[in-house]
């Protein structure tokens, strides 16, 4: 690296960590930079732990859930141990089920292969079961102070600002990978990835960043450039396609009734409206009412607008309060009262609340 760019890195990186040093959230699972500096290390459980949790969610959500997880299972043997169902119970609100199995499969073999000691490199923590390079990275920075590239959306988008990357996301993912990773040294490699984490979810946010707090700004060729929230820049939004479906809110009182989406694809294994199939052409008022999951006075109520990562969803939304207390599948409805469907997929919240301001 030439002298100019290695003086530019040491910089940054010095105000960044300054800035971490004064500014550090205080979170459930973290060592505080001066414990750090005291010496105290990270239990690898936690890390690991709360790298898994806020990957679903975010830290206000994430946080009852963690602190619940280990009060019940303060050791990742207790965690082991525990039966499934337990998990999964405990584990509802969080999202995708996939990650819970996956959480259990990784703590019985870090229990069962390992003497319940977490491996301690980057390496070795990728090679347990759903442990995907992001948890490897952070685990191994963060608890094991190893200078591991810890790359999520926030230190992506810090990095195409940064660096005024103008190649769009996704095809940028390499490179600002490779741009994290030239500012990371052996000095203090965990706070340098929660620095650059906690700078990305509180000052350089996605749609307005707060440009006159930022640590960093002298060095930030997006912030020169006077147009900052336009990075990371994107594919257009006309590359996605467009598939139609129709959402019901059946009511019974004040419960809706939702249903567990099957374990494999979108949204995989949670709670949401039942619907029509995902697809090309929309649907007509006939067919929506042809395809509800049971018959009714089905009510018309508009439509909600949801960007996946892969298609854009033009959901119209139906509504009918239930009739009588039988009917083919009323059985395999999970009844949820309202107050509980906020910890519902967006997509589905839009349209529940839809219905809600409507009914
Ligand atoms: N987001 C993901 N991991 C995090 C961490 N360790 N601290 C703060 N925010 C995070």
């Amino acid at each position: 690296m030439k002298a100019q760019s290695l003086s530019r890195r040491d910089a940054v990186r010095a105000a960044l960590l300054a800035w971490y040093d004064a500014q550090a959230r205080t979170l459930a699972w973290r060592v505080s930079p001066a414990d750090r500096r005291a010496g105290v290390r990270g239990d690898p459980y936690r890390v690991w732990l709360s790298e898994v949790m806020l990957q679903q969610t975010t830290v206000p959500h994430a946080t009852p859930y963690f602190l619940s997880f280990t009060q019940r299972w303060p050791t990742v043997s207790d965690l082991a141990a525990v039966e499934d169902g337990d998990l999964m119970a405990a584990w509802a609100g969080l999202g995708y089920y996939a990650r819970a199995r996956n959480l259990l499969a990784c703590a019985r073999a870090v229990a069962g292969e390992h003497g319940g000691v977490f491996p301690d490199t980057e390496e070795s923590l990728r090679a347990l079961p759903g442990v995907g390079a992001y948890t490897a990275a952070a685990v191994a920075a963060i608890a094991f102070d190893r200078a591991a590239n810890v790359v999520d959306g926030n230190v992506e988008r810090v990095m195409a600002r940064l660096f005024a990357v103008e190649a769009p996301m996704p095809d940028s993912k390499p490179e600002l990978k490779a741009l994290a990773g030239d500012l990371v040294t052996d000095d203090r490699p965990g706070d340098w990835a929660q620095a650059l984490m906690d700078l990305g979810a509180t000052v350089c946010k996605p749609k307005a960043p707060l440009c006159d707090r930022c640590p960093i700004s002298t060095w930030c060729a997006a912030y020169k450039g006077g147009a900052p929230e336009t990075y990371p820049r994107k594919t257009r939004k006309a590359d996605r396609p467009r598939r139609f479906g129709v959402a019901y809110v059946l009511t019974r009182g004040d419960e809706v009734a939702l249903v567990r989406r099957p374990p494999k694809g979108l949204l995989g294994g949670m709670l949401g409206l039942p619907t029509s199939d995902w697809r090309a052409t929309s649907w007509s008022d006939a067919e929506a009412v042809e395809v509800a999951p049971v018959a009714g006075a089905w009510r018309d109520l508009g439509a909600v607008e949801h960007v996946f990562t892969h298609f854009s969803l033009t959901l119209r939304v139906f509504a009918a309060a239930k009739e009588g207390n039988g009917g083919a599948s009323a059985g395999d409805f999970v009844w949820t009262p309202r107050e509980g469907l906020g910890a519902l997929p967006s997509v589905f919240l839009k349209a529940a609340l839809a219905a809600e301001r409507l009914l």
